[in-house]
């Protein structure tokens, strides 16, 4: 069976790591920028490993320069998205990419954003919603700072906060302060942990910042305590397995314990993370999922739900969105 029209709703999605090569490249043309580096000979995005992926998504970002870039960035992601019969996104949304943390920026580069985002939602019936996001290897004082960009713009469209990066740098709980600024603010939280740190990671993102949700998390599964209380809490994982499989961490999608996981009672969800990185869809994440776990509509239905119950987004839209699930 083809997953593609699957009604999917997707928590983890990193704004500029959905931009298609050839949108960067586009824009890298028409600003005279050089991207030496960034491509491999067939045109994919090219890195090594975790750290080189960090470098090279940084170095594309030198093209989105404006907030009419970003206007034009979420076109892109959210046709894509909708080709992938996703109906409700989640997005990552940096001020150290949009304005340099500047607050006057930021709104700039939000108003231009969502704009766009109203326009696919009638045209497209894709609903978006952001997640500001401070960026771990750029350290806590910069958080601090993209915290308050997130507090003054918290509503119904920024609905989250959230931390991504290289987590081998520092600790979750240098980052309190703005998660706690964050949470004053009314935005929901997660972080990403258990990705590249073990399960200690996910234990600091749980009792340090207080998240609901953990981008992947999936590393819990090397602590059975940890799985346990992941279990008894509901914390929600994004669990992003393709990207895991591209990055080295499990050598195939059977070997990745997201299964495990879910046998084990955790509230796991299914997103792409970064998918022209990972040469992955939503489409391609289910087709990998049933054939790796023969997981069945009846499953995917159940995953969507887990996913659009978990979803940073108002009641009103959210019953909409059930609505929908439960109408296909
Ligand atoms: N930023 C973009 N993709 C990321 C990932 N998979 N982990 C951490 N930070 C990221
Ligand atoms: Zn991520």
């Amino acid at each position: 069976m083809s997953w593609r029209s699957f009604p999917k709703a997707e928590l983890h999605l990193h704004f500029e790591g959905a931009a298609p090569p050839a949108f960067i490249r586009g824009l890298a043309k028409e600003k005279s920028v050089d991207l030496t580096g960034v491509f491999d000979e067939r045109g994919s995005y090219a890195f090594r490993d975790f750290p080189h992926f960090l470098q090279v998504y940084e170095a594309a970002t030198q093209v989105l320069q404006t907030p009419r870039d970003y206007q034009r960035l979420t076109r892109a992601v959210l046709e894509e998205c909708a080709e992938n019969g996703v109906i409700y996104a989640e997005t990552f949304l940096s001020p150290d990419f949009c304005g340099g943390r500047d607050l006057h920026a930021w709104r700039d580069y939000l108003h231009a954003i969502q704009e766009e985002a109203d326009r696919a939602e009638r045209e497209m019936g894709i609903t978006l919603r952001g997640i500001v996001t401070c960026i771990r290897h750029f350290g806590p004082d910069k958080a601090r700072e993209t915290a308050i960009c997130a507090a003054e713009t918290a509503g119904d469209w920024i609905t989250g906060f959230g931390m991504g990066g290289n987590e081998a740098i520092g600790r979750q709980g240098d980052f309190i302060w703005a998660f706690d600024c964050a949470r004053e603010a009314g935005l929901r939280l997660t972080t990403h942990a258990g990705e590249f740190g073990g399960p200690d990671s996910v234990w600091q993102a749980i009792n340090d910042l207080r998240v609901e949700r953990i981008g992947h998390g999936v590393r819990a599964i090397e602590d059975p305590r940890l799985v346990e209380t992941l279990a008894e809490t509901g914390v929600v994982l994004e669990t992003c397995p393709g990207s895991n499989v591209t990055l080295g961490l499990y050598r195939d999608f059977a070997s990745h314990p997201i299964a495990r996981l879910r046998d084990a009672g955790v509230n796991v969800t299914i997103s792409t993370d970064d998918p022209p990185f990972f040469h992955t869809t939503m489409t391609r994440e289910f087709e990998a999922l049933e054939q790796a776990f023969g997981w069945t509509a009846d499953d995917f239905a159940e995953l969507t739900k887990t996913a659009i119950n978990a979803a940073f987004c108002d009641e009103g839209t959210r019953a909409r969105l059930l609505k929908r699930l439960e109408s296909t």
